[in-house]
């Protein structure tokens, strides 16, 4: 069975199905290369630091720095707000906060999907105060229903369509962040 395999007895999908692959893993590969490209030429000088929210990030992140060509230094952060399905619950907890100072830093935070923008405003507005040179977002997915962001997505991946995506990171209750492309279930 091939890594990309959507068959429906494929282990990974737990007896679900694939109703549509949204971004095949050779679409993600070439989009994450160009927003390496993009965000090397976006930060000429200066240190930076990519903060990674867990857990839906940690595939992308991987991928996106080794696609980065300057230095720079990489933490992550865990706030929770999705408890265990698929509706936000509204409330943002920072459950690890980065050991890394963030003062002077270009900071790059990596977000897997961006849905209402309620835990992103959040985060932003808390890391506003350790005194970096710059905060920009940069997120795989964004469904562009984001009433509630505050601040401006810098860098995107794909214009997500307002499904309940799964993969690369994304999870449903914790299951299918390691299927290697994004897709909805049935
Ligand atoms: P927001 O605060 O409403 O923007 O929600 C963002 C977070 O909700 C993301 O970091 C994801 O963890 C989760 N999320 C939102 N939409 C989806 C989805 O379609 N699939 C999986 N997780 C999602
Ligand atoms: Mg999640």
């Amino acid at each position: 069975m091939s890594a990309a395999s959507t068959d429906p007895a494929d282990p990974r999908l737990l007896g679900r199905a694939v109703k549509r692959i949204a971004y095949a893993a050779p679409d993600i590969e070439r989009r994450v290369h160009e927003l390496g490209e993009e965000i090397t030429a976006a930060y000429p000088d200066g240190d930076l630091l990519v903060l990674g929210l867990l857990k839906g990030s940690f595939v992308f992140l991987a991928d996106l720095v080794r696609q980065i060509r300057r230095p720079l230094q990489v933490d992550f952060l865990v706030a929770s707000s999705y408890a265990d399905g698929t509706a936000s619950s509204g409330t943002v907890n920072l459950v690890y906060d980065p050991e890394t100072t963030l003062a002077k830093k270009h900071i790059l935070l990596v977000e897997d999907i961006v849905d209402s923008g309620r835990t992103l405003s959040r985060l932003v507005d808390l890391l506003k105060t350790r005194g970096a040179k710059s905060i920009e977002i940069c997120a795989l997915l964004h469904k562009h229903i984001a009433t509630e962001l505050r601040y401006p997505t810098r860098f995107i991946g794909f214009d997500a369509p307002n499904e309940f995506l799964v993969g690369y990171g994304l999870d449903h209750a914790e299951d299918f962040r390691h299927l290697p492309y994004v897709a909805s279930l049935q």
